[in-house]
């Protein structure tokens, strides 16, 4: 593994996950001139439909070790309705609600518990918003592994039943979600917790293939424009890392523009961006999309994803919560996807995008929707009618005849 920053090399196998010099972030390394001469399009052809079919670029030696719930390899989905209504002709949804535990967190998981087994650690945790808590306590019980998660004490029910039900040790904790973090990095420095979090190098690997899926889908034409709804920015740098690779060992032959969607009840990365500060804590985070609310991404992957957008002409939106419940809903109604308001924030992104004359008809463009809508409630429960209430066939029949 090699330091985002400073280049600081360190074992693959280490608890290491962050740089002793600058604190950045741990990159997996690979021999990409090596991969060049066996890696091959064709190469992928005939293999099982998950992430696991990129082996070669994932950082497991035992393949004994493997722990999947057939993670990844997800659909593809080329819009229609919503893309009429938006006047374009070539938006892709990449549905990662279809990952086993209903978020993109699974690939993570699964090569991060994976890893876990091959190091013989006992316990792997993480500091979670929900979604990345509830993937990775069922793989590591599928692992047979302990598990330590630390939560926030407001994290939407649904996700806290999926967590609990899993039996983990788990922690719901009444302090700011940055202070979630650093307990989260005493349990790896002093108790020797094998840490999976949001930007960790395992789950950063995992993560990737996102990115590899979206090529081969494509037949190996690259997208112009990915939008990526971003918290803590692993998931915005590993799809960044992951079409870096195939385009170093020559698979494709250009990158997409990346786009960073914050909210804007919590929007650090993307005001450091625009502004062109430095990052800095947001005060109060305030937004329906808590997956995507993370107020420190100092601690996380911020500061790498600022170094993306920098170097690779990206661009770094807000949205409001209104445009989040509406693209949420448009989502639905149009295209028959129910994700939750951090994923449907990509579609507020686009919209937005689309008003302020930043997106062409006919450019490729894939939203990335990151995770089910069946985790976060609250917000569905306050928009919707109730049923309409019949007793008898005669009123049954009243309003199949009112439809037309
Ligand atoms: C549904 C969903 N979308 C987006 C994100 C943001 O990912 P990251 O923290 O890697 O930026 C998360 C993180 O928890 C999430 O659960
Ligand atoms: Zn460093």
């Amino acid at each position: 593994m090699r330091c985002s920053k400073c280049g600081r090399e360190y074992s693959v196998n280490s608890l290491a996950f962050r740089c002793l010099n600058c604190n950045e972030p741990l990159e997996v390394k690979y021999d990409y001139n090596f991969l060049k001469t066996v890696i091959s399009k064709e190469n992928f052809e005939d293999r099982i439909w998950s992430l696991w079919r990129y082996i070669e670029l994932l950082p497991i030696e035992h393949k004994s070790k493997i722990i999947s719930l057939n993670d990844g390899g997800t659909p593809l989905i080329k819009s229609t309705r919503l893309a009429e209504f938006l006047g374009l002709n070539k938006l892709y949804f990449k549905d990662e609600s279809r990952n086993p535990t209903g978020s993109f967190k699974d690939r993570g998981s699964s090569v991060g518990v994976s890893k876990a087994l091959e190091i013989g650690v006992k316990a792997v945790g993480c500091a979670s918003t929900g979604n990345m808590a509830a993937s990775l306590s069922a793989y590591a019980n599928r692992a047979g592994l302990k598990c330590i998660i630390l939560i926030p004490h407001k994290t939407p029910i649904e996700k806290v039943l999926q967590i609990l039900f899993n039996e983990p040790i788990i922690m719901a904790v009444e302090l700011p979600y940055p202070e979630l973090y650093k307990m989260s990095f005493e349990m790896n420095r002093k108790f020797n917790v094998y840490l999976i979090h949001s930007d960790s190098p395992m789950r950063v690997e995992g993560q990737k293939t996102i990115a590899f899926e979206i090529c081969e889908q494509m037949k190996w034409k690259v997208p112009d424009k990915i939008i990526v709804p971003t918290s803590s920015g692993g998931n915005f740098s590993a799809i960044w890392k992951g079409f870096k690779e195939f385009y170093e060992i020559g698979l494709i032959d250009k990158l997409p523009q990346m786009i960073c969607v914050q909210s804007e009840g919590c929007a650090p990365i993307v005001k450091a961006f625009t502004e062109k500060t430095d990052l800095k804590p947001w005060p109060k985070p305030n937004t329906i999309a808590h997956s995507i609310s993370n107020p420190n991404p100092l601690l996380a992957s911020g500061k790498r994803v600022l170094r993306i957008l920098n170097k690779a002409n990206g661009l770094a939106i807000t949205v409001s919560d209104k445009e989040i419940i509406e693209a949420q809903k448009l989502l639905a109604v149009k295209e028959g996807l129910f994700v939750e308001p951090a994923s449907a924030a990509s579609i507020a992104a686009l919209i937005k995008l689309i008003r302020n004359g930043k997106i062409n008809k006919d450019e490729n463009i894939v939203c990335i929707l990151t995770g089910t809508g069946l985790k976060d409630m609250e917000i569905v429960r306050k928009q919707v009618k109730a049923p309409i209430k019949i007793k008898t066939w005669n009123e049954f029949e009243r309003i199949l005849s009112q439809i037309g």
